[in-house]
């Protein structure tokens, strides 16, 4: 088979999945986020008690560079990797049952992450090249990206759609052959100032539509001062047809507080290009939420600026958007349930069923969000551990099935050993008490949530990136959370159920 038919049959493969909503349900994490929607969920059969590692990686691997964690379905296990070889930068591909390595690519150098199919064929790219593997790693010929340094994770849109962003803001759609079919950038001229809208998060997804977190860059360094903190939100379709194929179909701008003196002095524009490249993928910025039909936004405090991020949602309508949410929160992950049923896609913030908007805080509290940005239900991470917890990793929400309650699981770091969390921790059999890392999961069936149960991690391996997972149904085996972490030293890729 030639590289167009098979990467054709293979995205065919994954999207199938994702358009038929009678009865396939997609399996594990597959790609930044889970979903291309940036729901950060999936269905699991989470181990309610005495969980234990089922294996952890035991080959070398340095630590990964802005560590975004591994994709996984019950096929294949992938995560960009890092040494003992300076080729070694590329993907690992895992064997599922033991985590030895299957295959290794030594193509791609500090790739963002790919798209996993449910043959397990993987798709990814470093910005500098395109690559196909299959799932026993067989190479498929490498697509040249003429310097398209990625800053994020490659999308799927639509049935037929890769989008990759690029480091100088070009927005570059390839069909499912992997052929670039169109490529735009969001130039414009705000106050008599040329520039263009930099990229500063993930794209998000819905159907062919795909939203994207921007920042404006002026063009030379001759530049009005007030333009410098503008963000804007873009709504940005794809059509399937021959010209004219991406298009806006809205932006909102977010309103510019003028800056400070000190920003007028000090910002230049390379200054402030590196450091929106540097400042990305920290954390996540967006969601697109089918139940609500709305965007919602944790905005980053503009370069320069000491103020903290701010919360935002809009409802999507079609040409328009209009805003439901503008709050002081400061958010650092966002997580909702997405059926794989449209049935199922449904909430008004407090029905039995339906699927609730989850966000943690920089104080590590994880809330639910009602549609006009209120909170409706608070659990105190700080509080049921006994102690102060950093979050470390993205937060994922898993569910068993469509009507179960939301399980949210991420990488815990204790600041202190207290007496509290001791007796946390002894009401977990098999744990040991001085661990500083942990990967969690909290019942959110109780008011105020509990833990499920925890599990350290040794030698100082702390949670980075996304948690993923997959179902064992297949090999009558249990379902297995798997994650990255490094402790500054080594890295090492851990499953668990
Ligand atoms: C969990 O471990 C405890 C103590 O070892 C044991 O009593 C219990 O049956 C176990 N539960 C399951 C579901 O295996
Ligand atoms: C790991 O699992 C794979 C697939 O079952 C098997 O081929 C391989 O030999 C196993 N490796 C080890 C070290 O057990
Ligand atoms: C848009 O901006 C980019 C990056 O600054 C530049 O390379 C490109 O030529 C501009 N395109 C147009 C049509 O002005
Ligand atoms: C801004 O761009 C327009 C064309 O897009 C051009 O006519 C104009 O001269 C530019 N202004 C500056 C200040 O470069
Ligand atoms: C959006 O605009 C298009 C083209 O202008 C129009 O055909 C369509 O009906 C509009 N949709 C809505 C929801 O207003
Ligand atoms: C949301 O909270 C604000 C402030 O507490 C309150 O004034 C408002 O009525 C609440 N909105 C709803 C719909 O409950
Ligand atoms: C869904 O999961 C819940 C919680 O584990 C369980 O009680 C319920 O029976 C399941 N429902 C179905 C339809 O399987």
């Amino acid at each position: 088979m030639n590289m167009q038919t098979k990467l054709y049959t293979s995205f065919i493969v994954l999207l199938g999945i994702i358009q038929n909503l009678e009865c396939l349900v997609i399996d594990g994490c597959p790609l930044f986020g889970c979903r291309p929607s940036g729901s950060f969920s999936f269905y699991l059969q989470v181990p309610r008690e005495n969980v234990s590692f089922k294996w952890s990686s035991s080959f070398v691997l340095d630590p990964v560079p802005n560590a975004l964690g591994c994709v996984a379905d019950s096929v294949n296990i992938v995560c960009p990797s890092n040494g003992p070889f300076s080729e070694d930068k590329g993907y690992i591909s895992l064997y599922i049952e033991n985590g030895t390595i299957r295959w290794r690519d030594r193509v791609l150098h500090f790739p963002t992450l790919p798209l996993l199919d449910n043959y397990g064929d993987v798709t990814g790219s470093d910005g500098e090249k395109l690559v196909h593997y299959d799932r026993d790693g067989k190479l498929y010929p490498i697509i040249k990206c003429y310097g398209l340094n990625p800053m994020f994770s490659m999308q799927l849109v639509g049935t037929m759609y890769l989008l990759l962003v690029g480091e100088q803001g070009g927005l570059v759609v390839r069909d499912t052959n992997a052929i670039p079919v169109a490529e735009i950038f969001l130039n414009d001229t705000v106050q008599r100032t040329n520039g263009t809208f930099l990229p500063i998060s993930q794209p998000v997804v819905n159907g062919q539509r795909f939203y994207l977190l921007t920042e404006f860059v002026p063009e030379s360094e001759n530049f009005d001062p007030s333009v410098l903190n503008l963000q804007r939100l873009y709504a940005i379709d794809i059509h399937d047809r021959p010209a004219d194929i991406m298009t806006i179909a809205w932006s909102y701008n977010f309103e510019m507080e003028s800056p400070t003196n000190d920003e007028i002095n000090q910002v230049s524009r390379n200054e402030k290009i590196m450091h929106i490249r540097n400042s990305i993928q920290k954390q996540q910025n967006l969601l697109w939420d089918y139940a609500t039909q709305g965007v919602y936004v944790s905005l980053p405090p503009p370069y320069m600026s000491n103020r903290q991020s701010t919360f935002w949602g809009f409802r999507d309508e079609g040409n328009d958007t209009s805003l439901t949410i503008r709050s002081p929160l400061d958010v650092s992950h966002l997580a909702t349930f997405e059926a794989d049923s449209d049935d199922v896609r449904h909430h008004d913030g407090g029905k039995q069923s339906g699927s609730y908007l989850w966000i943690s805080t920089a104080d590590s509290r994880l809330c639910t969000i009602k549609s006009d940005g209120n909170v409706s239900r608070t659990i105190n991470v700080n509080s049921i551990f006994g102690t102060d917890v950093v979050i470390t990793s993205k937060l994922a929400l898993v569910r068993q099935n469509d009507t179960a309650d939301d399980i949210l699981i991420f990488g815990a770091k204790i600041t202190k050993q207290t007496d509290s969390f001791r007796k946390v921790v002894a009401s977990f059999p098999n744990m040991n008490i001085n661990e500083t890392f942990y990967v969690v999961a909290i019942d959110t069936s109780s008011p105020t949530g509990h833990i499920m149960w925890m599990q350290g991690l040794p030698d100082g391996y702390e949670v980075k990136g996304q948690i993923t997972g997959f179902s064992g149904a297949a090999y009558q085996q249990k379902d297995q959370i798997v994650f990255y972490a490094d402790n500054g030293k080594s890295a090492k890729i851990f499953s668990i159920n």
